[in-house]
């Protein structure tokens, strides 16, 4: 399927943010967006890059009222070399056909979307801030749009990619955060959707998250749904803890999220020597751990939060301070390292990095 290009007109584009240190996440948008519809007797088609505007949705459309929908979030870096580099992508693209697979959407022809994808970073590539843990971010959305208001899968879909530049996801900067252990409130259950990147996900995190943010923390970290007892994630990422000589990190059971910078972390640990293992472990060993200083290091990876060091951990009414509240050697060699993956700085001997623009 070819895409179609049609461009904003000059006097309509947007002034692109030149100052990084304000960027924040997630507030600015570049000019164009790629969509594609699909319909059951066309499947996918249509698939053309617009200038980003205001969607047409009637309000009757399912993902409106069901949230049958599921996202990706991604992101292409300025290299100082001035090349474009993206980290991974096809990972996130597959575990987006999961999650319309989990979410009873149609699954995304990965090539034509791989296409469309650098085509829209190159076409935004001014986009791209330049500054070291500032990237384009990228967010390809599915969502369901037959106007109907019965409980069954849509017959319709639009996809669509938007873009714009991001620096540090949290207020903080790079600089460790602290977190909440909620035993109020869950995320997910074996079973339902916690391992797929939908919007309900995030939707029922909120009031967990707003309670922590009232008390002072950035985030919540979630333990099981069923004992309130074991480790799982944190709100936008996944989440490490350093015991000892060796990393733990919950496995993939099904409620939390299979994340890239997850997978990244266990295999580059793995391939530094470093031991890492994927197993339940409670909040208990955890505050014991904290306590006697066999905990030395809590680090949270995601695409939005790259590497993010805790420096301490609310649970049950009390504050336990991770080691001595700086961001420990591990948390930073891992966040140089893969930044500099990322920026096509570092030899990328597990072949993760593609240079897009030549
Ligand atoms: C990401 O890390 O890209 C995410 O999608 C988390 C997000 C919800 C901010």
């Amino acid at each position: 399927m070819e895409i179609q290009v049609n461009k904003v007109s000059d006097s309509l584009r947007k002034p692109i943010p030149q100052d990084a240190s304000a960027l924040g996440f997630g507030k600015y948008f570049s000019d164009h967006m790629f969509m594609m519809n699909y319909t059951e007797d066309k499947a996918w088609h249509d698939a053309r890059i617009e200038p980003y505007g205001p969607l047409n949705l009637d309000p009757a459309s399912m993902v409106l009222h069901y949230g049958q929908e599921a996202f990706e979030g991604l992101k292409a870096y300025r290299g100082r070399d001035d090349g474009i580099y993206m980290f991974r992508y096809m990972e996130n693209l597959k575990r987006l056909n999961r999650s319309c697979e989990r979410l009873v959407m149609p699954t995304l022809p990965l090539d034509l979307v791989s296409e469309a994808l650098k085509k829209l970073v190159l076409l935004e590539q001014d986009w791209i801030p330049r500054s070291s843990g500032c990237a384009l971010y990228i967010r390809p959305n599915i969502i369901a749009v037959d106007p109907f208001l019965g409980v069954r899968p849509s017959g319709s879909y639009l996809f669509y990619i938007i873009a714009g530049p991001v620096g540090a996801y949290y207020p903080e900067g790079f600089n460790p955060i602290k977190i909440f252990v909620s035993d109020k409130y869950v995320r997910a259950v074996r079973g339902g959707v916690g391992d797929a990147k939908t919007a309900g996900n995030y939707a029922a995190s909120l009031l967990a998250q707003m309670e922590a943010k009232d008390k002072g923390y950035s985030q919540v970290l979630w333990l099981d749904g069923v004992e309130r007892k074991y480790i799982e994630e944190v709100g936008t990422m996944n989440i490490f803890f350093k015991f000892g000589d060796e990393v733990l990190t919950s496995p993939l059971t099904g409620s939390i999220l299979p994340g890239i910078t997850r997978d990244s972390v266990i295999k580059l640990l793995q391939h530094w020597g470093v031991k890492v293992a994927e197993k339940q472990f409670s909040i208990d060993e955890v505050v014991q751990g904290l306590e006697d200083g066999t905990v030395t290091e809590v680090f949270g990876s995601g695409t939005a939060a790259i590497i993010s060091p805790v420096k301490a951990i609310s649970y049950k009414g009390k504050e336990y301070a991770v080691g001595d509240g700086n961001t420990g050697p591990l948390s930073q060699k891992l966040y140089d390292h893969i930044l500099a993956l990322q920026y096509g700085e570092k030899d990328d001997s597990l072949g993760w990095v593609d240079r897009i623009d030549s």
